[in-house]
């Protein structure tokens, strides 16, 4: 982020740097990036933004959910399960919030600027969120690019921050910003609390009171808290971490998450009275980081892979991992409204009762 050089910076930024940077100013010298897009309007929501703590903040996103991320083809046209009604859906279950993974880095055209088409869908989803009365974070997921090239992800990263908060800076404070889902790999925890002030910097040009979600590096993990270092000034900021212990249960036969995971079969989750005891000793150890450094916080993952986990114990665990968090005053966001960790079947067009039980009880069917 800071430090780079000046050539192909979109106006008034930090300049780009890297492979994109070079790409970026040869697309301007050509004159061909992005000429025949209008720019988009700012987003002008039906309630005016007025500004909220964080911690009123959790507490009104209380039960939350993880839905229409980048990885769903509705993004780029395809053939989607996603149906705007899903939102009400959510809602009427008695889910308060929903956290919408983005993956704005293929939208960021060659001038450093976000693809106004592309932003017109996050439009939509925005004003359906209000509409159905529904806290919205804008999480940039683009997490493994930036762990493999920190470079290009400084830059685009950045470009990204500055366009969103400039186009929802008019927002309800409903909308929430979360800078970058589960910083790992490259990202150290020293180059992370530098890229964090700076984009949190760039955030509050345009955004001064809107809260923003911020995590520790370690794919967002409780053990990296106590290396994370935010701008003590700054009032509106919410730490998340995520959980998904113990990772050979969560994630059996998870081909993305390591050999030891992928492998694992027939791990059960029972609730012994040691696996409970586990999940209170973690969220004691985030709540004692969350008091001692004035931050509320947002469990903003956690979920169990169908694949090889019995129903009931996915179950079992996600209703006490839920009340862990509900128990310490921390909002949550289940990992994921349908798919292989969903709690929604997209084929059936029904909950999957259980699982939803455990996460908003005396739901409606
Ligand atoms: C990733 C998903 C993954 C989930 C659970 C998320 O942060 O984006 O791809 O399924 O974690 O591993």
């Amino acid at each position: 982020m800071g430090g780079a050089d000046p050539e192909g910076a979109a106006a008034g930024r930090p300049a780009l740097k890297g492979l994109f940077g070079i790409f970026a100013a040869l697309m301007l010298a050509a004159g061909t990036a992005g000429a025949a897009d209008a720019p988009l309007p700012p987003y002008a929501g039906k309630t005016p933004f007025t500004a909220i703590t964080p911690e009123a903040q959790v507490a009104r996103m209380k039960a939350g959910i993880n839905i229409i991320g980048g990885y769903d083809p509705w993004w780029t046209g395809g053939d989607s399960h996603f149906s705007p009604s899903d939102f009400a859906l959510v809602k009427a279950a008695g889910f308060t919030s929903i956290r919408v993974p983005l993956f704005s880095f293929a939208h960021m055209r060659n001038d450093g600027h976000l693809d106004p088409l592309w932003m017109k869908k996050l439009d939509s989803l925005v004003a359906l969120a209000e509409a159905n009365g529904l806290d919205i974070i804008l999480d940039e997921h683009d997490f493994d690019d930036c762990a493999k090239d920190t470079d290009s992800c400084a830059v685009i990263l950045s470009n990204v921050w500055y366009d969103l908060s400039e186009h929802f800076r008019n927002a309800p404070s409903s909308v929430m910003f979360e800078l970058l889902n589960e910083p790992h790999g490259a990202i150290d925890a020293s180059l992370w609390n530098s890229w964090a002030g700076d984009l949190i910097g760039i955030v509050r040009q345009t955004n001064p009171d809107r809260n923003i979600v911020v995590g520790p590096v370690g794919w967002n993990s409780l053990s990296e808290l106590p290396n994370l270092k935010l701008p003590a000034d700054d009032k509106h900021l919410i730490v998340t971490f995520h959980y998904y212990s113990p990772m050979t249960f969560t994630h059996q036969g998870a081909t993305w998450a390591g050999p030891e995971n992928e492998k694992a079969r027939g791990v059960r989750w029972t609730g012994t009275a040691d696996e409970v005891a586990t999940v209170n000793a973690d969220f004691d150890t985030v709540a004692a980081w969350a008091k001692a450094n004035k931050r509320p916080i947002l469990l903003g993952e956690f979920g169990t892979y169908n694949l090889y986990g019995k129903l009931d114990d996915r179950t079992l665990w996600t209703k006490t991992v839920a009340q862990a968090a509900d128990a310490r005053g921390f909002a949550r966001a289940y990992w994921y409204f349908d798919g292989s960790f969903g709690v929604y079947d997209a084929d059936k067009r029904q909950w999957i009762a259980p699982i939803r039980d455990a996460l908003v009880p005396g739901a409606k069917p």
